[in-house]
């Protein structure tokens, strides 16, 4: 009976093993073109009440073996060509990309510069070379300042006039000459010093300075700004201490010390309890300033009986340490990514 004859051709076709082409053209010529036609032409021979079932049935193998076998094809195509291009497995898992991480000294250059320009400075920029007096005449060194000598500043040596920068105060000078007041302006970049590397010193490092000159700028709007800077970067329990000082360019002139917590409550936050930052003296030192001294107004052709001014100093990277508790300067240019990822969630 002709529909067993489908029921095992059913059969056979589910099980036919295709493995290649030859085998799909065999199947395509045992099934498509032989078996399935040669039931199809039956259809006149059977009893006309049973030919509905027999036209369904046959039908269904005919559409049975058309799936297998274009079926089939596709995954043969898509598999030689996937050899004859390169041999890639496109099914291995991806590589997953690392994301890089902020250096820490680009964090706390980016937040210097968010503290200042919310207190309405505006950044200013100098060349990192220099020549000596954007350096220092214009601060007002005096000619044998030991600043000047072979020891602390690279000087060019086929032209001593010129010198790697030994601190941003060049470029306040570039920018008094370049502008009237009022102005507002801090300085950060790389200076130079001709100095052994070590744990706590570097042949370069990064500075943020400030000016501020308008008329009736006084020691206590210098004071006033630093305290809110300290509180924003070390927190606000955080206070300052003005240490009388010395820089041949400011007059007074002041050392910037910050608390380090050894009096707070919580303990000493900046020396990670162990005060062999603070020294057991509770303050830390972090930079210089003063009010700018009338000479170097005048050097720059500022009015010094109009106009007054403080200026700033601080070094990023006395900054960073202190604020990360990083006890080697080194790590800063050495680019150890064991060092830098530390940084990442920051
Ligand atoms: N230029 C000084 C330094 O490099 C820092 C400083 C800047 C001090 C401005 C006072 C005022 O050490």
């Amino acid at each position: 009976m002709s529909l067993e004859k489908i029921k095992v051709l059913q059969g056979e076709i589910e099980q036919f093993n295709i493995t290649d082409k030859a085998s799909l053209e065999q199947f395509r010529l045992a099934y498509l073109k032989r078996e399935i036609p040669a039931l199809m032409g039956e259809i006149k021979n059977i009893a006309p009440e049973s030919r509905k079932e027999y036209g369904q049935a046959v039908n269904t193998l005919k559409t049975l073996a058309e799936e297998k076998f274009f079926s089939t094809q596709d995954a043969l195509d898509t598999a030689s060509a996937g050899s004859q291009t390169s041999g890639l497995d496109f099914t291995l898992p991806t590589i997953p990309h690392e994301l890089g991480t902020i250096h820490p000294i680009t964090l706390v250059r980016n937040r210097i510069v968010q503290i200042f320009e919310r207190l309405g400075f505006a950044q200013a920029d100098g060349p990192e070379i220099e020549d000596d007096w954007h350096n220092f005449t214009a601060l007002n060194f005096p000619p044998d300042h030991p600043a000047r000598e072979m020891q602390d500043t690279f000087f060019l040596e086929k032209n001593p006039d010129i010198a790697l920068r030994t601190h941003t105060s060049s470029v306040q000078i570039r920018y008094m000459q370049a502008h009237k007041p009022p102005m507002r302006q801090i300085m950060l970049g790389r200076v130079y010093r001709n100095e052994a590397i070590s744990a706590r010193a570097h042949c370069f490092f990064h500075q943020v300075e400030g000016i501020y000159i308008d008329e009736n700028v006084s020691l206590l709007d210098l004071k006033q700004t630093l305290y809110h800077f300290a509180k924003e970067m070390f927190g606000a329990g955080t206070t300052v201490r003005f240490r009388p000082s010395f820089f041949p360019f400011t007059e007074p002139s002041a050392e910037l010390d910050i608390s380090c917590g050894k009096h707070n409550p919580n303990g000493c936050s900046l020396c990670g309890g162990s005060q062999n930052i603070c020294k057991g003296s509770g303050w830390v030192e972090i930079g210089g300033c003063g009010m700018i001294d009338p000479n170097v107004l005048e050097n720059c052709g500022i009015d010094s009986e109009k106009y007054t001014g403080f200026a700033f100093g601080m070094g990023i990277e006395r900054i960073t340490m202190l604020k990360y508790q990083i006890k080697d300067l080194r790590l800063f240019s050495e680019n150890d990514v064991r060092f830098l990822r530390q940084f990442a969630t920051i």
